[in-house]
């Protein structure tokens, strides 16, 4: 029979297909992003199997949940603690893990100090599309690696590296970046939704059938998603990113999809002269430098995972020159902060609507966890006041619309590690007081009902 090459256009935002091109793509809503693609009709179903000689009868094996070995699985650590919680306590063999993040994040500094651990247990194969042997090597000496156990090939030829994963069998593989890699014989080049698709599905081939661990790299585009289509994230077992600027020394890799693991959990690293390393007390990094005795400045504790956070949250008012005053927040919901602010109109009866109001979470964090309400509130008050709030307080509350101040999860970790870091004072939710009778650390607690309550500590 011969065949039909069809051309069709695939959006490279979503990898939605469509037979015309469109300006808008009814998948994702994203414009101009339907591209052309020549592509060969397979044929499918039983035809399909009946032409690669399979008689159309093909039962799987099935096995007992009692008869599957549980201890089989066995992890690799990597070397830095951080990056094995995130994990899910190491590496598992025949896993595949993608590793978004920014330019310049340190994604492939942070795999090539992770190959470096591997490579005391075994072979390690770095495959960069990126950079030169000559470039990974100059790197690998920053980072004082020296093993004759990593391998370096720079290929992007997809084909040939799942046959090297193969011949090699490495205890590791890593590609440096998906979006360079290209499988011959595809009608697009690399980068195209069909290639990384096609890219990242041969690899998770060859790493199942291998049981070898594979790190794919992925680039983020603007928006922060992984450049390519939503699948790859469906595809591999594992999806990190890395969070951070440039410009700030420390980065947060954080799971958003583990098989293996939970997703909660985040790991600290700070990039220095000798790459990633990894950092144990992140709180005290976030308080350091903190202004003494400044209004405006409140310390509360978020919850990453099982770790508590310590962070600092700024706020500052001052007069509006426009007819509707500013509200700019910078690691803090928009929309929370608006609500916020008219919490503390309505019910605290403080002249905000004349006031433009700024909120600042330092070092670049976001606060997700509504825990951090009752501090954006104090320290818009304690601005708008003029008052410091004390140097070893910190507050913990969710705020609801009527000026209540509602209990927070997990209080104990928080309070243990708020007391590891010197503070000695605690405004909280008083509904929280009553599973707290046990607690017995150097912290006084404070429990407040609604925002009136919290207000009178700030004088
Ligand atoms: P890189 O790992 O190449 O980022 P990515 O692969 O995510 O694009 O490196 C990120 C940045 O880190 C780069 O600007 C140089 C800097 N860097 C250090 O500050 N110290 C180091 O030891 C290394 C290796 C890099
Ligand atoms: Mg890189």
């Amino acid at each position: 029979m011969k065949e039909k090459i069809k051309e069709v256009y695939v959006c490279s935002e979503c990898g939605y297909q469509s037979a015309k091109w469109m300006g808008q793509c009814p998948s994702c809503l994203e414009w101009n992003t339907m591209e052309a693609q020549l592509v060969t009709p397979q044929p499918t179903g039983r035809a399909a199997r009946m032409a690669v000689g399979d008689n159309g009868f093909n039962p799987i094996s099935a096995l007992r949940l009692s008869a599957i070995d549980q201890n089989a699985e066995h992890r690799i650590q990597t070397g830095t603690t951080e990056l094995d919680r995130v994990l899910g306590g190491g590496i598992v063999n025949g896993s595949v893990v993608l590793l978004g993040g920014e330019p310049g994040a340190g994604k492939s500094t942070i795999m090539l100090q992770m190959c470096g651990a591997v490579a005391q247990l075994g072979q390690v194969l770095y495959v960069s599309g990126e950079e030169s042997a000559r470039q990974i090597k100059l790197r690998a000496d920053r980072l004082h690696i020296n093993s004759d156990n990593i391998s370096i090939a720079t290929s992007t030829n997809i084909a040939s590296v799942c046959d090297t994963i193969a011949a090699m069998k490495p205890a590791l593989a890593v590609i440096d970046s998906i979006q360079t890699m290209e499988l011959h014989g595809l009608n697009s080049s690399p980068g195209t939704v069909s290639q990384i698709r096609e890219c990242t599905s041969l690899l998770l081939r060859t790493a199942k059938e291998q049981e070898v661990p594979v790190f794919i790299i992925g680039h983020v585009n603007k928006d922060g998603a992984i450049a390519g289509p939503k699948v790859l994230e469906h595809i591999v077992d594992t999806v990190l990113y890395f969070e951070g600027e440039r410009h700030l020394a420390y980065r947060i890799l954080r799971a958003v999809k583990n098989r293996f693991g939970s997703t909660n959990e985040i790991g600290v690293f700070e990039m220095g002269e000798c790459g990633l390393a990894p950092v144990d007390n992140p709180s005290m990094m976030l308080l350091e430098g903190r202004p003494e005795n400044v209004p405006g400045s409140c310390v509360t504790s978020i919850l990453e995972g099982s770790r508590p956070i310590m962070v600092e949250v700024q706020a500052l008012l001052s007069k509006s020159v426009y007819a509707s005053p500013r509200r700019t927040s910078d690691g803090f919901d928009y929309n929370r902060m608006a609500l916020l602010t008219a919490v503390l109109e309505k019910r605290g009866g403080f002249p905000l609507s004349s006031l433009d109001a700024f909120i600042n979470v330092v070092g670049g964090l976001r606060l997700d966890d509504p825990s951090a309400d009752l501090a954006v509130v104090l320290a818009l008050v304690s601005s708008l006041r003029d008052k410091p709030i004390p140097q070893d307080m910190i507050v913990l509350g969710e705020v609801g619309l009527s000026g209540e101040v509602r209990a927070v999860s997990n209080i104990t970790p928080r309070l243990t590690e708020a007391g590891r870091l010197g503070f000695r004072r605690c405004i909280l939710p008083f509904t929280n007081l009553n599973r707290l009778k046990d607690f017995s650390a150097d912290i006084e607690l404070l429990g407040v009902r609604n925002l009136s309550g919290a207000f009178s500590y700030i004088n």
